[in-house]
């Protein structure tokens, strides 16, 4: 079994089945520029602590650069006995200058330092990329909440008619949840930012590297702290899985929002032809298929982060082969991540909105709640206000008429609190600008979101 890198103890080959089922390069190829990174830097290190000569530093490193075209240019031949990214570079290295030279690269390192410092190389550039695309889907909500400031429409609790909002509020309402998602995104980096190498297999490095070097070298904020935890532990990646749950839950909401709001029952929407899709009988059909998507992918994510915590459960210290699970939930969870975010900005982008529709859903008993402050500004408690409005209301049903057709007259019946001015409470616009408070309806105070948000963005 001489073709494999760990052969030397072995007295027959590989069951094929067995080979093949051991097998993770056709998913794990994927970091061959992360691998040749640290590998170029790890032969830095053990030249730097006397293991190889200046000279075979620099047939490595130009042995390793060629190794990365051959992968830029779609060159690289995978072989059948390449088991992972670590092998085949090191096999494709050793042909290119010899297993005298190319030998030595490995000395004190382990492929369990090497792929932890790998995926961590890997996530931190692709949690970069996240985030350029994050802040550009907040960028694009906050955008769009400035340009529509002036609509109103019904808000909902429990899917009931609630109280007059700003469309620009509900639209802020997730580009806020969005910026929260940024926020534990740069938190979650921080301990993405560790560097494991120099750990080996698992007791750590006996030929005195220096990983503090190796951390410059690398780009990575801090080394870890433990050889033990450093090379098992895969927290990072549970973190992220976690992290695109969470932050799936807030698009897929934001979906099924707008899937509603663009029924012909709702109307408040309209999505652009380019992201709907029709159907292939009934020839009136319009379907919002990208945001049931994204709707659907959030729960295949889910099942992506309980997969992964499932496969880290019972696993004893140290490197385990079940952690090579990692990489196919990693690499497909970030795959939807970033399809999501740019299909939802193509959406919110392009929808148009039918502020009539709106407007002809705000009905009058969603002022019930004003009404009541009417009378608290007449110096009624509240909880007697609130009873007061309610028998308005009550009022209104026996008389199946609207909140506001209900008389003077009946309304001082009900309370002498009641005047002329009562008529001021029954205008929509009037009502949202009430919401002055931080965080509220009114025009100041949703522009104060907008601002807000955008100043955390850019800060
Ligand atoms: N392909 C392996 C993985 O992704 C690399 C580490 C293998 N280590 C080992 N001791 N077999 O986890």
């Amino acid at each position: 079994n001489e073709t494999k890198l760990w052969g030397g103890r072995f007295g027959e080959d590989v069951d094929s089945l067995m080979e093949k089922f051991n097998s993770s390069i056709n998913i794990d190829k994927r970091l061959c520029h992360a691998d040749i990174k640290g590998s170029k830097a790890y032969a830095k290190a053990i030249q730097k602590s006397g293991l190889i000569s200046a000279d075979e530093l620099e047939a490595i490193t130009s042995g390793l650069n060629e190794v990365d075209e051959e992968w830029k240019k779609e060159s690289f031949v995978i072989q059948r006995n390449d088991e992972d990214i670590h092998t085949a570079n090191e096999r494709r290295l050793t042909e290119l200058i010899g297993q005298q030279i190319a030998g030595k690269l490995h000395t004190g390192r382990s492929r369990n330092d090497q792929v932890a410092t790998d995926v961590r190389l890997w996530l931190k550039d692709e949690i970069k990329s996240i985030k350029v695309i994050l802040a550009r889907l907040i960028q694009c909500i906050c955008d769009r909440a400035h340009r529509e400031i002036d609509v109103i429409m019904p808000g909902y609790t429990h899917m009931q008619r609630a109280q007059p909002i700003r469309w620009s509020h509900w639209l802020m309402s997730y580009a806020v949840a969005f910026l929260r998602d940024m926020d534990m995104l740069n938190d979650m980096y921080k301990r993405v930012d560790v560097l494991p190498l120099g750990s080996g297999a698992l007791a750590g490095n006996p030929f005195n590297i220096d990983r503090e070097y190796l951390a410059k070298e690398l780009d990575f904020a801090h080394i870890s702290f433990n050889s033990l935890d450093a090379t098992g532990n895969r927290d990072f990646v549970s973190d992220m899985l976690f992290w695109s749950s969470q932050f799936s839950c807030h698009l897929s909401r934001l979906s099924e929002d707008l899937i509603m709001y663009s029924t012909k029952e709702f109307g408040f929407v309209e999505l652009a032809d380019k992201y709907s899709t029709g159907s292939s009988l009934m020839p009136q059909k319009k379907n919002p298929d990208c945001l049931e998507l994204i709707r659907g992918k959030c729960g295949t994510i889910i099942g992506k982060a309980m997969g992964f915590l499932t496969t880290l459960k019972g696993l004893p210290s140290t490197y385990n082969k079940d952690l090579q699970e990692d990489k196919v939930p990693l690499f497909e969870t970030c795959d939807m991540v970033v399809a999501m975010i740019e299909i939802a900005m193509g959406v919110i982008n392009t929808l148009t909105i039918n502020p009539l529709n709106m407007e002809a859903a705000l009905t009058k008993d969603m002022l019930a709640t004003d009404l009541a402050y009417y009378l608290v500004r007449k110096n009624v408690p509240f909880r007697i206000a609130h009873n007061l409005s309610g028998q308005v209301v009550k009022k209104a049903e026996e008389k199946k008429c609207k909140l506001n057709e209900v008389s003077l007259e009946e309304l001082r019946k009900i309370s002498e609190k009641f005047d002329a001015d009562v008529v001021e409470v029954w205008n929509f616009e009037h009502s949202v600008e009430q919401y002055k408070a931080s965080g509220g309806t009114s025009k100041s105070s949703v522009l104060a979101q907008i601002e807000s948000v955008s100043q955390c963005l850019n800060h």
